[in-house]
C-alpha cells in the first residue's frame, strides 16, 4: 500500500474531549441556575426555569431562570447603584480589573471551551482555538482603552447602564464583544444571553466575581425574548446593544424610539464570497470552508453567497465538491470533526424549510454522499446550491446554516452588482491574486468588512459592523469604544441669549428691505418653485412679518432625495476638492457677513451684535469643517493575525438633516458642514421658525462650486417634510435636532431601511460651544469599512 493510498483509506478514530470538569461545574450548582445580580445568585422572581440542552446529543444540561420584568428591574438597579463608583475608580483601576478578567479567561480557558461546545454544539476545536482566545484578547485590548480613557476620551463620559442582548452563535465571544468596551469605559451592564446558550455567561459572571469585579458591574439575567423585551423597555437603561436577527433589531428600534436610549444593532447578513479567475483556487476552496462551514454556517458574516467568475466556475465547483466530501460532521467534543451540531431543532427546521423553498424554486441541491451524520442530535450536512436566481429566496434570505448558494459573473462590474444585490451589508470576501483588482472592488462593496484573500478574521482592535439592514454601530477598536460614550457638551444647558424665540434688543435694520423676496426651494443645484405652488409667511418672534418661503411637500422631498442620490460625484470627489469647496463657502459667507448679520438680527429678533457673532461663528465653523475634510482619515490596524486592516471612513450616502430653531444659521452650518465635508449628499430642512437664513445661504452655495444635488434645501411645514424624509428608503441617515417628539418620530419611522439616526432628543445644544463641533458630528457622517489585506508574511 502506498502512502497516498494509506491516507485516502484511513479512517478517523474518535478523539473525544473530557467533559468531566464542565459537568462537575454544572453539578456543583445542582444543574439549576438563577440570575447573577449584584454579585450574587438570585432565584427568578417567578420561580420559572427552562431547560438548556446539548444540541449534539439532545441531553438536558441544566435548568436556567426565566427572567421577568422584576428580575430585570433588580439587575438594572444593581447596575445603576454600582455605576458611579465604578466610573469613579478611574481608568487605570478599571484597566486592572479588565486585565484580571483576561487572565481569568485564560486560566479557565479549557472549562469555558468545553462548556461552550457542549451548550452550543460547535466543535471544541473552534471554541478552544478561536472563541476563547478571542474572548481573552477582547478584555486585554479593552483594558488598554480603560487605561487611556482620561487622555484619549477626555471630552466624553460613559453612558451609564447598558442593556446587552446577545445571540447563541458565539455566546461567550459576543458577551466579551459587548461587555469589555462597556465596562472598560465606566458603564455597568445587564446582559441577557440567548436562551439556547446561557451557560458560559453564567460561568463567566461567577468567575468574574471571584476575580474581584465589583458587585453590580456585570449582571446576567437569563431568559428568552420576553426577558430581552423587558430589558429593552426598562426606563433605567441608557443604551441597548443588540446582536441577533434583523427582525428583532428592527422591533427594538421601533419600541425604543423617542426613549432617549442609545442603540447599536449588529444584525443579519448574506455576505458574498467573490472568486475571480486569477484567484488561488485551492486557497479559495479552503476559504469557502472557513466562510460557510465554520460554526455550521451560523455566523452573521458567513460567506453564504459564492460568486465565481464564469471561466473558472466548473473547475472551482468541482474542487469544492471534492473538498466537501472530506468534511466530517459530528459531536462537538470530538476533536477530529469539522462541523458540529445546529444549535436547536427550531433552527434546524428553519434551515430545512429554506432549502426546501429553494428546491421548489428550481435550485439544484448537492450534498456529498461521503458525509455521514450522527444518528442522534441536531445536524445538517454541508450543502451546495446551484441554479440560483439572484432574486430567489435562497439568494436573498439569511439561512444561518451550513448551506452555500452559488452564482456566476462575467465582469468585475457584474460581480459588484451581484454582491450588492442584497438588503444586507455586513461583510464580503474577495479572492484574486491581482491586488489592484481586489482593492478596486473593495470600495465598491456596500458592506462594513471586506476580507481580501481571507475570510472570517476578527480582532478586538478592528471594528466590526454592518451597512444597510445589517445594522449600525461598530464593535471593536476605537470606533467601538465611542459607542459606549457620550460627549460632555450634550448635557450642557442652552445659553439663553441664543434662543431665537426669546427676542432681544430691537434690531437695527438700516439698509435692509423690510420685505424679503419669495424664497424658493433649492433642489439639484436649481432654485425651484414648490410642487404645490404654495408659499408660507415667516414672522419674527416679535410678530413682525419678515418674508415668505416656499411650502415644500412630499413630492419636493422625493425630488430632493433623487437629486441627492444622483450626486454621487460629491461622494467620489477627492478630500482636497471637498475641502476647497467648504473653504469657498466660508469665504463667500464672510464676504456677505454684514448683510447676513442684519438679516438674522431682524428675522430672529436678536441684537445686531449677537447676530454678527452668530455669522462669525458660522464662518469659523465652515472653515473648521473645510479643515477636517481632508483630515478625518481612517486608520490602519495591525491585528495579531495576518496582514493589516484598513479602517476606511466612507460617506453614508444621502443624509437628511432637520435643523433646530436655535441659532438658525450656525446650527444649519454646524450640521450641513460635517455631512458635506465627509462626502455625503444632503437634504436639509432649515429651522421652521427662521428658514430665510438657509434660503439666503443657497446664494452662497451657488457661487461656491458645490455640485448640483450635493446640498438641497427644503422649506415648508416640518410636520409634512420630516415624516417623508424619515420614511424614504433612499435616505441613508437622518439627523434631527429640535423637538423631542420629532426625534421620536424620526427613530420610529427609520425602521424601513434601518437608516442611521442622530438626534438630540430635544436636548437643545449650545451651538456656540466647542462641543457642538468636531468628532461627535464627524463620526456620525461616516461609516467605517474595515478592509483586511495581506501585508508582510
Ligand atoms: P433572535 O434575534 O430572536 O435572538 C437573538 C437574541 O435576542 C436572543 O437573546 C433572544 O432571546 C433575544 N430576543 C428575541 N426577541 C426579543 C425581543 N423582542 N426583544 C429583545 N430581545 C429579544 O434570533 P433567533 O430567533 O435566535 O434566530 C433567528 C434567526 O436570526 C437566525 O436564523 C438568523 O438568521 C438570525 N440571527 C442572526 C444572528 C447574528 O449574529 N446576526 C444571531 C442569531 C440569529
Amino acid at each position: 500500500m502506498s502512502v497516498a493510498e494509506y491516507f485516502s483509506s484511513m479512517e478517523y478514530g474518535p478523539a473525544p474531549e473530557d467533559d468531566q470538569p464542565a459537568r462537575a461545574w454544572l453539578a456543583e450548582h445542582g444543574a439549576s441556575f438563577g440570575h447573577f445580580i449584584g454579585g450574587a445568585w438570585c432565584a427568578p422572581s417567578s420561580g420559572e426555569r427552562f431547560e438548556t440542552r446539548a444540541p449534539a446529543s439532545g441531553d438536558v444540561l441544566a435548568h436556567v431562570a426565566q427572567g421577568d420584568a422584576a428580575d430585570v428591574a433588580a439587575a438594572v438597579a444593581a447596575a445603576r447603584a454600582a455605576q458611579p463608583g465604578w466610573f469613579a475608580l478611574g481608568g487605570a483601576a478599571r484597566a486592572r480589573h479588565l486585565y484580571a478578567l483576561a487572565r481569568m479567561v485564560q486560566r479557565h480557558s479549557r472549562l469555558f471551551a468545553v462548556l461552550e461546545a457542549l451548550d452550543n454544539g460547535k466543535p471544541i476545536r473552534e471554541t478552544r482555538d478561536i472563541d476563547i482566545p478571542l474572548v481573552a484578547r477582547h478584555f486585554l485590548h479593552h483594558a488598554g482603552w480603560a487605561q487611556l480613557q482620561e487622555s484619549e476620551f477626555a471630552d466624553w463620559s460613559p453612558l451609564g447602564v447598558i442593556g446587552q442582548i446577545v445571540p447563541w452563535n458565539f455566546p461567550l465571544l459576543m458577551l466579551a464583544w459587548k461587555i469589555a468596551p462597556a465596562i472598560a469605559l465606566g458603564n455597568c451592564v445587564v446582559l441577557k444571553p440567548a436562551e439556547y446558550t446561557p451557560l458560559t455567561a453564567l460561568l463567566f459572571a461567577e468567575l468574574a466575581h471571584r476575580a474581584g469585579l465589583p458587585d453590580g458591574v456585570l449582571n446576567v439575567v437569563t431568559g428568552d425574548g420576553r426577558t430581552g423585551a423587558a430589558l429593552v423597555d426598562h426606563p433605567g437603561v441608557d443604551k441597548i446593544a443588540f446582536t441577533g436577527s434583523t427582525e428583532v433589531g428592527r422591533h427594538i428600534r421601533k419600541v425604543t424610539a423617542g426613549s432617549g436610549k442609545s442603540l447599536t444593532l449588529e444584525l443579519g447578513g448574506k455576505s458574498p464570497f467573490i472568486v475571480f479567475d486569477d484567484a488561488d483556487l485551492d486557497g479559495a476552496v479552503e476559504g469557502v470552508v472557513d466562510a460557510i462551514w465554520f460554526n455550521q454556517g451560523q455566523v452573521c458574516c458567513a460567506g453564504s453567497r459564492l460568486l465565481v467568475q464564469e471561466g473558472i466556475e466548473a473547475r472551482f465547483i468541482a474542487k469544492l465538491k471534492q473538498r466537501m466530501a472530506t468534511l466530517r460532521v459530528g459531536a462537538s467534543l470530538d476533536k477530529g470533526i469539522d462541523i458540529g451540531a445546529i444549535v436547536d431543532p427550531v433552527q434546524l427546521a428553519r434551515i430545512e424549510a429554506l432549502v426546501e423553498a429553494g428546491r421548489n424554486e428550481g435550485c439544484s441541491i448537492w450534498q456529498a454522499r461521503e458525509v455521514a451524520l450522527p444518528n442522534a442530535g441536531c445536524f445538517y450536512p454541508p450543502t451546495l446550491i446551484t441554479d440560483v436566481a439572484p432574486a430567489s429566496t435562497l439568494a436573498q434570505e439569511e439561512i444561518f446554516g451550513p448551506v452555500l448558494v452559488t452564482m456566476s459573473f462575467r465582469t468585475p462590474d457584474e460581480a459588484v452588482a451581484l454582491a450588492n444585490n442584497s438588503r444586507y451589508g455586513l461583510a464580503a470576501s474577495v479572492w484574486s491574486e491581482t491586488i489592484g483588482r481586489a482593492l478596486d472592488i473593495a470600495p465598491q462593496l456596500a458592506c462594513g468588512v471586506v476580507w481580501v484573500n481571507a475570510t472570517n478574521l476578527f480582532d478586538a482592535g478592528v471594528g466590526f459592523g454592518g451597512y444597510r439592514e445589517s445594522g449600525y454601530g461598530r464593535e471593536g477598536g476605537r470606533e467601538g469604544v465611542y459607542e459606549y460614550l457620550k460627549p460632555h457638551g450634550w448635557t450642557m444647558p442652552l445659553r439663553a441669549a441664543r434662543v431665537v424665540r426669546e427676542g432681544g434688543a430691537p434690531a437695527s435694520i438700516d439698509g435692509v428691505d423690510r420685505i424679503d423676496r419669495t424664497a424658493k426651494l433649492y433642489i439639484g443645484g436649481k432654485q425651484v418653485r414648490p410642487d404645490n405652488g404654495y408659499s408660507r409667511a415667516v414672522y419674527a418672534p416679535g410678530g413682525e412679518f419678515v418674508g415668505e418661503v416656499s411650502d415644500g411637500s412630499r413630492k419636493d422631498v422625493r425630488d430632493a432625495v433623487a437629486a441627492a442620490r444622483n450626486a454621487q460625484k460629491w461622494s467620489q470627489a477627492s478630500t482636497h476638492n471637498r475641502a476647497q469647496v467648504l473653504y469657498y463657502l466660508a469665504e463667500n459667507l464672510a464676504a456677505r457677513a454684514d448683510e447676513f448679520a442684519r438679516q438674522l438680527a431682524r428675522r430672529a429678533d436678536v441684537s445686531v451684535n449677537d447676530a454678527r457673532e452668530e455669522v462669525d461663528a458660522s464662518i469659523t465653523r465652515l472653515f473648521s469643517y473645510a479643515a477636517w475634510a481632508d483630515k478625518f482619515d481612517g486608520a490602519v490596524h495591525s491585528p495579531p493575525l495576518r496582514g493589516v486592516a484598513l479602517a476606511m471612513h466612507e460617506p453614508l450616502g444621502v443624509i437628511g438633516i432637520a435643523c433646530p430653531d436655535e441659532a438658525p444659521l450656525l446650527a444649519f452650518v454646524s450640521l450641513v458642514g460635517p455631512a458635506l465635508a465627509l462626502g455625503n449628499r444632503v437634504v436639509v430642512l432649515p429651522s421652521e421658525a427662521c428658514p430665510l437664513m438657509a434660503t439666503d445661504f443657497y446664494q452662497i452655495v451657488e457661487t461656491s462650486d458645490v455640485p448640483a444635488g450635493a446640498l438641497n434645501i427644503l422649506t415648508g411645514a416640518r410636520s409634512a417634510l420630516l415624516p417623508a424624509l424619515a420614511k424614504h428608503d433612499d435616505v441613508d441617515a437622518l439627523w434631527c435636532f429640535g423637538l423631542a417628539d420629532e426625534a421620536a418620530l424620526v427613530e420610529r419611522e427609520s425602521i424601513g431601511n434601518l437608516k442611521r439616526t442622530f438626534v438630540d432628543h430635544g436636548r437643545r445644544l449650545d451651538w456656540f460651544d466647542r462641543s457642538s463641533e468636531g468628532l461627535a458630528f464627524l463620526r456620525q457622517a461616516v461609516q467605517v469599512k474595515n478592509i483586511w489585506i495581506p501585508y508582510g508574511d
